[in-house]
């Protein structure tokens, strides 16, 4: 008996792919399919698959050409897969020529000519091409602008800020509301005190806001904005980019699975020493303060007991801090973060419990890896994953995979974005607040 193996992600099957495995099959006597799983595409680069893996490997079964299907989930398991199952003969589309030659050691390598003019990407293209302007300007906006083209089917095309529009070669519209006429989703960029309105007028125009944090300046006018949305249909979403770095939310989850026991303390740190070369007033308790809170809210909740900042303003009237710490407590832990703008400390992440702690080194907001430590350090553990864009790309496929299905997917509850809103308005009120010069 001949048996042969090919393997792909088989996203939205397509006739390319029946083709593929029909001619696949005729290799031999028995056909083994590899689809590949979410996890695996991450690390190959491939972030936006439309389907789940089980829709894939439904919709290879249904073809009825695959004798065994098997799941792709790590790098050189080709070779595994072939010794173990006795293959003798890989195949894939002449798309990868030459790719796979190194596979000839273990079995005869094929390549079979690739189906002209259809692929996934085309497909996730055509049916999804959110159109995305750009309310305001800040100095990561080049960043966003760029991963935006690693993901199918969006598109940046305009941009809403007078005197900085030519720096990043977009058309720019004359004033907001000719943006919001041309864009299916804005991304608010604007100044921390413009967000409610920009955010208010894009949900009134009919289109869907993925808003740099803090959403607002008060919980009031965070729940309003996100009960707007709901009564329209529309997607609000807070864009934190570290909440979808697959390394921190791993750690999110550990550090509630009780695998370093009953949580006591989690202390975050985010500094930056640098001039605001965009001229806008992001305070560090703007810029930080909701990326550092964020494991602070997603591992405690929300339900702090008390807080209190320490704060050293650089200038009061403009609410500019240079450095600003805020302890909590809640019933049984407390947290900390220090946040600045003017000052510098080493940004880990560092999660107590009972049992062990976790370890996130600097800067943590942007890591790809963690480490669990115990007393015995025998048991320590450390966790790698991948990280394209800092996260900001996943923000973006989780946006427009939000908007596509009406719903669903942010990793920001709205009790966290009204939690954020409100700490940032008793920062303005200098409510619990010590003061430092
Ligand atoms: N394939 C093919 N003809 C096409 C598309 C794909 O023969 N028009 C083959 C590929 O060469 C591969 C298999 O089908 O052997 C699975 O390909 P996959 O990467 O899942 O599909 P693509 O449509 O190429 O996906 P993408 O656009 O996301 O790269």
């Amino acid at each position: 008996m001949i048996k042969v193996i090919t393997y792909g992600t088989y996203d939205m099957l397509h006739y390319g792919h029946i083709r593929l495995l029909q001619r696949a099959k005729l290799l031999g006597d028995y056909l083994v399919v590899g689809v590949t799983s979410d996890d695996y595409d991450k690390t190959r680069g491939k972030i936006n698959n439309k389907q789940s893996l089980m829709e894939r490997i439904e919709a290879v079964r249904n073809t009825g050409y695959a004798d065994e299907i098997v799941v792709e989930e790590y790098e050189g398991q080709k070779i595994d897969d072939i010794k173990r199952m006795g293959i003798d003969i890989f195949t894939v589309g002449s798309d990868w020529e030459g790719y796979f030659d190194y596979l000839g050691e273990y079995c005869k390598v094929i390549y079979l000519p690739r189906t002209e003019g259809i692929s996934s990407s085309q497909i996730r293209t055509e049916k999804r091409k959110l159109r995305i302007g750009i309310a305001g300007v800040t100095s990561f906006i080049g960043k966003f602008i760029n991963e935006a083209k690693f993901v199918n089917g969006v598109n940046v095309s305009g941009i809403y800020a007078p005197g900085h529009e030519e720096l990043y070669g977009l058309s720019p519209a004359s004033s907001y509301s000719d943006l919001l006429g041309e864009v299916d989703a804005v991304y608010v960029v604007s100044e921390p005190r413009r967000h409610y309105q920009d955010i208010k007028a894009a949900l009134s125009a009919g289109r869907h806001v993925l808003c740099e944090s803090p959403v607002a300046l008060s919980s009031g006018e965070c729940s309003e904005l996100f009960s707007m949305a709901r009564e329209r249909g529309l997607i609000l979403m807070e864009g934190i980019k570290t909440a979808y770095s697959t390394a921190y939310a791993r750690l999110v989850l550990l550090a509630k699975s009780g695998k370093i026991g009953h949580v006591v303390s989690v202390d975050s740190v985010c500094t930056s020493l640098e001039e605001d070369t965009t001229g806008t007033s992001w305070n560090a308790m703007c810029k930080w303060g909701p990326t550092a809170l964020l494991p602070v809210m997603q591992i405690l909740g929300t339900g702090y007991r008390s807080k209190t900042f320490f704060t050293k303003f650089s200038d009061e009237r403009t609410n500019s801090d240079a450095f600003t710490k805020i302890d909590f407590v809640y019933p049984s832990a407390v947290a900390s973060i220090k946040i600045a703008r003017a000052a510098k400390s080493e940004g880990t992440l560092i999660v107590s419990g009972t049992k062990g702690y976790i370890y996130v080194p600097a800067p943590w907001w942007k890591t790809d890896y963690f480490e669990v430590r115990y007393e015995n350090q025998e048991r320590n553990n450390r966790y790698f994953y991948q990280l394209e864009g800092e996260g900001i790309r996943y923000e973006i496929v989780v946006f427009a995979k939000s908007v596509e299905l009406a719903g669903g997917g942010g990793v920001i509850s709205e009790e966290v974005s009204r939690t954020i809103a409100e700490i940032a308005s008793d920062f303005n009120d200098r409510k619990d607040m010590v003061t430092f010069s």
